[in-house]
């Protein structure tokens, strides 16, 4: 047992800032932006809430699905932070989009929160506990990085995508795994105001050594692709798309070039959106989908890195 992806869909805000439009603001300027991450342009929230555009996603997924609402018995959201701490995003989407689906949960875990999901979801469709699942990635980055930061602000964006799953006989191949600690990235905690905590001194902001996640995403990307395909005594040559976290254009060419792939086989759109974090991939896929790209049984592998230090790859057919 496994599941296919029926439906795709994305939302994001309207606001588009370019780098030029950054420059006015911040030492930095297209050139800087572009070569270095091959970002032009991020979508970013003015008075768009992350529940709507998390709903927006999920209602263009299920209406790609050619299904309804009400075939939906479990909802994953992943974010790093919702419009409210609490209650939970997934809460919500699913009273907006009219669901009454009782498996609904967040999960939290940064830019791998697509693949993360997709294991749970397979994990609940695979144990008869479901058999339509929405997931949905939704992530407001403009609201947790310090846009005094240049080397962090330029880099993301706002946006969300989502697939629906139902439960199939194309078997998904799905390895996650995680480092731990924190110290390369991270965005700390609420402070509150608590009369007996000891406060500590720093940003509340995003931070990150770029450098070193540059690394780290680059060799468990390579790693990890070779042993799903491994796995499933496949090759690069038998997988039509490989579907990176759209972080930064250098990771996903120094990819590339590692797997020995072609550009065609390694679309992207970070340039449109920058660094969406675990909306990412699903927005991708929805570009793909909707420009008729993708076609039956085409092998897809989506692959992910990001704070924890947690990495994620994932090998799909591509069916309805
Ligand atoms: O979703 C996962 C999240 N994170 C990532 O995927 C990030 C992975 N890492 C990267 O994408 C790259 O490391 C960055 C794009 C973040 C940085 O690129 P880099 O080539 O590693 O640059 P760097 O950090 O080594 O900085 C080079 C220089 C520095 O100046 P000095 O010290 O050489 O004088 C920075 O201060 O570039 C400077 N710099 C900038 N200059 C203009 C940093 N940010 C900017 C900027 N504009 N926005």
């Amino acid at each position: 047992m496994g599941f296919s992806i029926i439906g795709t869909g994305k939302s994001v805000p309207g606001h588009v800032v370019t780098n030029e439009m950054l420059s006015r603001f911040l030492e930095t300027n297209d050139e800087w932006i572009s070569s270095r991450t091959g970002i032009k342009n991020r979508n970013v929230i003015t008075d768009e809430t992350l529940l709507g555009l998390a709903s927006e996603a999920a209602e263009a997924a299920v209406s790609d699905a050619g299904i309804s609402v009400a075939d939906i018995d479990m909802i994953v959201v992943s974010t790093l932070q919702g419009d409210f701490v609490s209650p939970a995003l997934s809460c919500l989407v699913a009273q907006k989009i009219g669901s009454s689906a009782d498996k609904v949960f967040d999960i939290n875990m940064g830019c791998c929160g697509f693949v993360f999901a997709l294991d749970l979801a397979d994990t609940y469709l695979s144990a008869g506990k479901a058999e339509c699942v929405l997931v949905v990635c939704a992530e407001s980055l403009s609201k947790l990085v310090d846009w005094t930061d240049r080397s962090t602000c330029v880099l993301f964006g706002d946006g969300a995508g989502a697939v629906v799953l139902k439960k199939s006989d194309n078997k998904a191949e799905i390895i996650t795994k995680i480092e731990g600690g924190y110290e390369n990235l991270y965005i700390p905690g609420r402070m509150g105001n608590s009369p007996y905590a000891v406060k500590k001194d720093g940003s509340e902001y995003l931070a990150m050594n770029g450098r070193e996640i540059f690394k780290f995403a680059v060799s468990s990307i390579v790693e990890d692709i070779g042993t799903v395909l491994e796995n499933n005594s496949l090759s690069c040559e038998d997988v039509s798309y490989f579907l990176l976290h759209q972080a930064n254009l250098r990771i996903i060419n120094f990819s590339r070039q590692r797997l020995g792939q072609p550009e065609e086989k390694f679309p992207h759109n970070v340039e449109n959106y920058g660094n969406t974090s675990s909306a990412s991939i699903p927005i991708l896929l929805d570009d793909l989908n909707k420009q008729g790209m993708l076609k039956k049984d085409d092998l897809i592998v989506f692959s992910a890195f990001g704070a924890g230090l947690a990495r994620g790859t994932c090998l799909i057919k591509w069916g309805r």
